[in-house]
């Protein structure tokens, strides 16, 4: 039983995962850190899911990290807990994750949002790093995850400024996968994900893996576990069914395994 987050199957093979801390604005604590990294794990080993949608409320993707938790704490604490570095098992996650953001992407929530593979952004959407007014710096990967996403320029200013963002300026710097009214966002999150399920899992898993490898390598390296993966592909079902299908003119029936 989650208390932090509500999990729900609105279509086949697509799971849909909301932060429910209304109070705090969907602040990080702790709980949601250890339940969604567990839900998130264990949808991902299911075998029954092809992509999920994290989403927030109306209000809030997350507005950070939760302050009030992390306030008391010494340095000897957070180094002897490594706080936050179980954050790193969404990256362990090999189905596709879709962030659907409407409001508040704040610290640890724009943090969030980029550890997903799509950022779909309501035009309600603001994103920002705001730890520099807090005393501190980004710590969920923010320095490193938007510097690459949205280059130097825009990452000091929003870094060191703690500026936010509007969903347009997040969409023009490359941020946002796609801008949605937020009326359509959850809807759309979910149509987005079926599509995405609807694919083989096994070339949706490797695409995503290939993707990823370009933050992690040279070029010369990356393309060659492109290549390789690539290769691999052909000893699958649906690479045979895929390919098949096309010449048949008929849809395909993917295995998904
Ligand atoms: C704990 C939070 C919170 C947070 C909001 N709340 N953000 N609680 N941690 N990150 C709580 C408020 O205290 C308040 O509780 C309730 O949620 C509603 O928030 P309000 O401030 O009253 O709402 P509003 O006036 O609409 O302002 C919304 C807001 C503001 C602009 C998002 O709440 C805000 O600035 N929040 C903090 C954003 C932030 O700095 N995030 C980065 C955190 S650090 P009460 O009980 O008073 O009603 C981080 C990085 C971690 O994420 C890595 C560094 C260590």
């Amino acid at each position: 039983m989650t208390e932090t987050i509500i999990i729900e199957h609105p279509a086949p093979r697509v799971a849909l995962v909301t932060l429910n801390r209304p109070k705090a604005l969907n602040a990080l604590n702790l709980q949601t850190m250890r339940e969604l990294t567990l839900a998130l794990t264990e949808l991902d080993r299911s075998g029954d899911v092809g992509a999920i949608v994290l989403t927030g409320s109306d209000r809030a993707f997350v507005a950070g990290a939760d302050i009030k938790e992390m306030a008391p704490r010494t340095f000897s604490e957070m180094h002897a807990e490594d706080w936050f570095a179980g954050w790193d098992a969404l990256t362990r996650v090999r189905t596709p994750l879709i962030a659907a953001v409407a409001g508040h992407a704040l610290g640890g929530g724009c943090e969030l949002a980029m550890m997903c593979d799509l950022l779909l952004a309501a035009d309600t959407a603001r994103f920002g790093q705001p730890e520099i007014t807090l005393g501190v710096i980004p710590g969920m990967g923010g320095s490193q995850r938007l510097t690459r996403a949205i280059g130097k320029a825009k990452a000091m200013d929003l870094i060191l400024t703690g500026r936010t963002i509007p969903a347009d300026e997040a969409e023009r710097s490359g941020l946002v996968s796609r801008l949605i009214p937020a009326a359509d966002l959850r809807s759309e999150a979910i149509a987005v994900a079926t599509k995405i399920a609807s694919m083989s899992h096994i070339a949706a898993v490797t695409a995503k893996e290939a993707v990823n490898r370009a933050f992690e390598t040279g070029l010369t390296e990356g393309v060659l576990f492109e290549r390789r993966v690539f290769h691999a592909l052909f000893a699958t079902h649906d690479q045979k069914e895929g390919m098949a299908a096309f010449t048949e003119k008929r849809p395909p029936e993917f295995r998904h395994a």
